[in-house]
């Protein structure tokens, strides 16, 4: 018997793989200098480490521009806002939808209320998807920002980023998507599918730690800087440096977290170079990192089937979100009867050890859709890729008894 069984994975992956913590003890411990600054050797060396995972990240996304324009922050939200914040002016027209999470609800609202931005939202069908043509209509002249989410992680449905990407692509539209809920499960093709800047997170699939994210920004678009600082590029002039990733990265960065992502990105590849069977070429890095992201998202898709299979049995159990068979990934959400999401929430941790999160996930918008916001949102259970046999069954006992009380 465990202590803890742990279904929080959407909002950040536990464990995360063991060369993940090692390299990031090691590294740290060597290598724990200010990069990019001074030029010693463990200097350059943390920066060679840098510029390795700048790469790594670019093809791991199917990015073939120019590595520069792969860029860290602490977070996808940080990211998110400075994207926003730098290409968006008064006048300007956004089109977001109604599946964000508050990382994009909120940039969009305040420059909706302080920045003279117009803000369209384009609502999802009732098991969350987006239908593309609704977003390539509400493209006016003024346009200069669609952002989707790739996956919601409220419910789980999985967008055709693809579609999207292709209806708008002849448009003026700069096209940004949130990644956080499927980088590092789903294979993304940033340049197949017409992303214009993608946004991702650290700690969720890419299985690096908490404080690290980024964007990756196609070449023929120039963001704004809004913070601006010291970069140790160019210490002399007065302005922040014009030229990437300087343009959107500010102080010190994070080298534990970077070496976490370094980690996990050769983690990535060595797992789809061991589960791929012969015949198929994975000796590039995407190719690799592509087939671990099948195996993973299977894995994760026939745990959450195993759930609501068992889900579906049981009385009084509400399941949201996508029918069978249609693309989703392993976020999924329920309610038990007419119990407050966190009155389950709170049982599940106190009796069954399982760690839930109930509540509307910062994602707002979605609930009122879902007719979730009134009962305060919903339980959200998310297994990941080490969720095992003991967890799945505890995750139904939990569920089960709570509805038959
Ligand atoms: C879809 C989505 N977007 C954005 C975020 C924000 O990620 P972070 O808190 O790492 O900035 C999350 C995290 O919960 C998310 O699930």
């Amino acid at each position: 018997m465990k202590d803890n069984y742990y279904f929080d994975n959407a909002a950040t992956t536990l464990p995360k793989p063991e060369p993940v913590y090692q390299f990031m003890d090691k590294f740290f411990r060597s290598h724990g200098v200010n990069p990019g600054r001074s030029g010693h050797e463990l200097a350059i060396e943390a920066e060679t480490m840098i510029i390795q995972t700048r790469r790594m990240l670019g093809e791991f996304f199917g990015f073939g521009g120019d590595s520069n324009r792969v860029t860290f922050s602490f977070n996808a939200t940080d990211s998110m806002n400075l994207a926003l914040l730098g290409l968006l002016n008064p006048g300007d027209h956004m089109i977001i939808t109604r599946v964000e999470h508050n990382a994009v609800l909120r940039p969009a609202n305040h420059l909706e209320r302080d920045g003279g931005v117009n803000v369209s939202r384009i609502a999802a069908d009732g098991q969350g998807y987006i239908d593309p043509e609704d977003i390539r209509k509400a493209i006016t002249p003024k346009t200069r920002v669609v952002v989707a989410n790739h996956a919601s992680n409220v419910i789980g449905s999985l967008q055709n980023i693809e579609a999207i990407g292709k209806a708008i692509k002849d448009t003026q539209a700069i096209f940004i998507v949130d990644t956080c809920q499927t980088a590092g499960v789903v294979a993304i093709d940033m340049d197949a599918w017409e992303i214009d800047i993608l946004v991702f997170t650290g700690h969720k699939g890419l299985f690096g730690p908490m404080g690290i994210g980024g964007m990756i920004v196609r070449e023929d678009i120039d963001i704004r800087p809004v913070k601006t600082g010291g970069t140790g590029v160019n210490s002399v002039s007065d302005f922040h440096p014009d030229e990437y990733p300087h343009r959107v990265e500010v102080g010190t960065p994070s080298i534990p977290g970077i070496a976490g992502l370094n980690a996990a990105q050769k983690w990535f590849a060595e797992l789809g170079r061991s589960t791929t069977g012969n015949g198929t070429d994975v000796s590039s890095h995407k190719a690799a990192c592509d087939a671990a992201q099948d195996h993973i998202h299977s894995l994760e898709n026939q745990t959450v089937h195993r759930l609501i299979e068992a889900f579906q049995d049981i009385p009084g159990v509400v399941i949201y979100g996508p029918a069978e068979k249609q693309p989703r990934v392993a976020t999924l959400s329920i309610n038990i009867g007419d119990l407050p999401a966190e009155q389950v929430g709170t049982m599940l941790d106190a009796d069954y050890g399982l760690c839930v999160r109930a509540g509307l996930h910062c994602a707002p918008v979605i609930h009122r859709d879902q007719g979730t916001l009134e009962r305060n949102g919903t339980v959200r259970i998310a297994p990941g890729y080490f969720t095992d046999d003991e967890d799945i069954e505890q995750a139904i006992k939990g569920v089960s008894e709570i509805a038959t009380l």
